[in-house]
């Protein structure tokens, strides 16, 4: 008989059963340092890429913030542009006030209308603040049916008024969102003003709200049935000033893109002369890793 056992026999000598158990011993110990090691080279290797995201995410976020200071600067001129007109013109109602034969009335009117100026210079440099400084947005979690009722309860008799008919959404009770909902709301009511502006004085002109919940998403529908848009301002739609209107400020737009994306969603827009329009704004429903806006 062969005197070394093939790895298939089980040997009956005690002394080298003795030791086949020691050296079985000794391999489940180094076996068993060797995963111990490799478990805390995981875990340290773990730690150090969760680092490495930090770090991205926080590069990245500092690279953004850095594009839109700079998008600002090159904003600064055009803005000191769109400001100039309203404070001239307030100026140039406010220097009549001081006119002592003015009647009664005209002196009202003259003054509602100074008011009417600075109100519009208020609510640029607002919306300017709030495009800067889109990465500071507060967040909470609220019912979207609270969202949607607040809106309708704006949205509603201004519509009314134009002869726009508005449908609201009805939204689930449970269903809820994560976000800054002022910002949100603001979003959308550019976008339904927007609707609203495009629609108004068409036959049977629709504005349409809608919520469609997917699992991290929701996105928000606002359609109507308006004069639509050429290609040639889809392109520009998002550039801030950019505007056809001449009482508007081409903000709104630039804003609400800017919200959407801190919330980690977008804006996407279908358009055509004469077929009306639909804006589609998405937020991830969690929103956490949302990105400050561009
Ligand atoms: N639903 C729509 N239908 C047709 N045109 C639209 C619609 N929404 C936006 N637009 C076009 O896009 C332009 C930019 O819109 P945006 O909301 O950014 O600025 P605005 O409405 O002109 O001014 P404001 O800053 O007061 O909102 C508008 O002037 C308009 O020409
Ligand atoms: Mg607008």
């Amino acid at each position: 008989m062969n005197a070394a056992a093939s790895p298939t026999e089980i040997p009956t000598d005690p002394a080298r059963l003795a030791e086949a158990f020691r050296l079985f011993n000794q391999v489940s110990e180094e076996l068993s340092t060797a995963y111990g090691a490799l478990e805390r080279q995981v875990e340290k290797l773990t730690a150090e890429l969760a680092a490495a995201n930090a770090e991205t995410q926080r590069l990245r976020e500092q690279a953004e913030r850095n594009a839109r200071l700079a998008a600002m600067g090159e904003m600064a001129a055009q803005l000191a542009h769109q400001l100039r007109t309203p404070l001239a013109a307030a100026l140039l109602y406010a220097g009549n006030l001081e006119n002592p034969e003015l009647p009664a009335a005209s002196r009202t009117s003259i003054a509602r209308k100074t008011v009417g100026r600075l109100k519009h210079l208020e609510r640029l440099i607002q919306d300017m603040l709030l495009f800067a400084r889109g990465e500071a947005l507060g967040r909470e979690t609220f019912a979207v049916a609270d969202l949607i009722g607040d809106l309708a309860h704006t949205f509603e008799p201004l519509a009314r008024q134009r002869g726009v008919a508005f449908d609201p959404p009805d939204v689930a009770a449970g269903l809820t969102l994560t976000g800054n909902r002022k910002a949100i709301a603001g979003a959308l009511t550019n976008l339904l003003e927007n609707a609203l502006q495009a629609a108004s004085g068409h036959p049977a002109a629709k504005v349409a709200l809608g919520v469609t919940a997917s699992a991290g998403q929701l996105a928000f529908s606002i359609r109507d049935n308006g004069r639509g848009m050429a290609p040639d301002v889809v392109a520009r739609l998002f550039e801030p000033f950019f505007t056809t209107r001449p009482e508007g400020t081409g903000l709104g737009l630039a804003i609400a893109r800017g919200v959407a994306r801190a919330h980690g969603g977008g804006i996407d827009v279908a358009s055509a002369p004469g077929a009306g329009s639909a804006f589609i704004l998405t937020v991830s429903r969690g929103s956490a890793g949302g990105q400050p806006p561009t």
